[in-house]
């Protein structure tokens, strides 16, 4: 370390906070250690404003990030985006989202060319997907039997749609006979629905819904933003016009890209706009033309964020689609195990549908929700969430998403959740919760 100091305060210069990327990260490893060739530059008086505070480099706790996303990240995703930083109309850039779109595809399963990662979290693919598809007065139908389907029917409002909501209690989905009655009363244009319902845990099947949606020559949008990477989301198979998805969820990458897809059907419906899309940001007419052959500048992409998108969709495709689906489905399946031996069950009403990648389970009768979360936190390092919306306090939502979903974890988690549920004087079989995920995991 060096100091350089000037009247009463001094200036730190820390040559391992400045020069260390990277730090140990649990049993992954090390991984070196980009030096900034200014590190050893030679130092230069400056002036000193006493006023004020000191604030530290950051230097975060590491987690174990076992909630609803972020999920745990690569060290390659993390040293990809610390890459030296290039324009945004680079030919090496122009190379990388080209290659992005790609694997893109590859992980949406889909052919569509209109295939890219917008700027900007999940949040901002779907209202990308809702403001390019829906004009004002348009009809559309959104199903919300969760916090997200809320949401996207509030964008959906707020960009001038004509809008059905059609509800479910928390937990539940909604089945194909409830959707073509829907569809039949109001007759919509797009019909948006979400594919893996975060807050409650919840897969809905999409295929016949699918059928009954273009069969009265409407459009269906999806969100995908937590299924994406850790289950099929087979867009072409299914037949899904647009959907939207997240970095920071089974992609392994921290939040900031919003992935989406559009098929013909939902390319038709926007060239046959009659208003400006109500977005300037998020125009799929213009960012075309910036992520396909034209180039030409719309806004500065997050280069960086789009170097760690690049290494996540490496390793996605790397394991391969159907193994990285078995790897998410045998860790839930193995938690699952653990939990009913621990009495813990599972929120999700129909227990065909509940997520591999995200677990929500009803918290013990007389557990102290928030005291159980802040000690996985603070005494293990695990990170879970608690319950949204008429969730709250009554469900944990336990994530096993991209990296996280590993046998470690899984172990680690049911071990750290009995001394949690012992400090609050609920005593369950010493080692159960283990034994069971580890009697799943030994017959595989
Ligand atoms: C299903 C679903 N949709 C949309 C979002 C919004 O994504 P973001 O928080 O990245 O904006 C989330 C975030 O958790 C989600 O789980």
């Amino acid at each position: 370390m060096f100091l350089w100091g000037k009247g009463s305060r001094k200036c730190e210069f820390s040559v391992s906070n400045s020069v260390t990327c990277f730090e140990r990260r649990r049993s992954v490893g090390i991984v070196l250690i980009s030096l900034a060739e200014n590190a050893f530059r030679p130092l230069t008086p400056i002036e000193v404003n006493d006023s004020l505070p000191s604030f530290p480099p950051i230097n975060p706790p590491v987690r174990i990030l076992m909630g609803p996303g972020p999920s745990d990240i690569h060290p390659s995703v993390s040293a990809a985006m610390a890459a030296p930083t290039v324009g945004h109309l680079d030919p090496y850039f122009l190379k990388v989202m080209d290659e992005v779109q790609t694997m893109l595809r590859e992980v949406f399963q889909t052919s569509n060319k209109m295939t890219m990662a917008i700027s900007g979290t999940g949040s901002a693919g779907m209202e990308c997907c809702v403001v390019n598809l829906i004009e004002p007065g348009d009809r559309m139908i959104a199903c919300q039997n969760g916090v997200f389907g809320g949401r996207m029917a509030d964008v959906a409002e707020r960009a001038g749609a004509d809008l059905l909501k059609l509800e479910r209690p928390f937990g539940e989905v909604f089945s194909v006979e409830e959707i073509a009655t829907a569809i039949e009363k109001h007759k919509p244009k797009v019909i948006g629905i979400v594919h893996a319902e975060t807050s409650t845990g919840a897969l809905q099947p999409l295929e016949e819904i699918s059928k009954v949606v273009h069969d009265a020559g409407a459009l269906l949008l999806v969100d995908c933003v937590t299924s994406l990477g850790g289950l099929p989301v087979e867009i072409d198979k299914i037949g899904i016009d647009a959907a939207y998805s997240g970095s920071q969820k089974c992609l392994g990458c921290p939040p900031g890209l919003s992935p989406v897809t559009f098929g013909p059907r939902a390319l038709e419906a926007m060239d046959a706009r009659t208003h400006k899309v109500a977005s300037w940001y998020l125009d799929i007419g213009m960012l075309r033309n910036y992520w396909g052959a034209d180039r030409a500048y719309h806004h500065t992409a997050p280069i960086n964020m789009n170097y760690g998108l690049h290494q996540a969709l490496r390793l996605v495709l790397e394991e391969g689609l159907v193994a990285r689906f078995a790897r998410h489905q045998l860790h839930h399946s193995a938690l699952k195990a653990g939990l009913a031996a621990m009495g813990i069950s599972y929120s999700v009403a129909d227990p065909n549908c509940s997520l591999p990648m995200l677990n929500s389970v009803w918290i013990p009768e007389g557990v102290d929700d928030v005291a159980v979360r802040k000690q996985l936190l603070n005494e293990f390092g695990i990170e879970i969430g608690g319950g949204l919306g008429p969730m709250k306090g009554k469900t944990w939502r336990i994530g096993l998403m991209g990296e996280a979903a590993s046998k470690s974890n899984v172990l680690l988690f049911l071990a750290a959740l009995e001394q949690c549920l012992a400090a609050q004087g609920k005593i369950p079989e010493p080692g159960a919760g283990v034994a069971s995920a580890n009697k799943r995991y030994l017959e595989t």
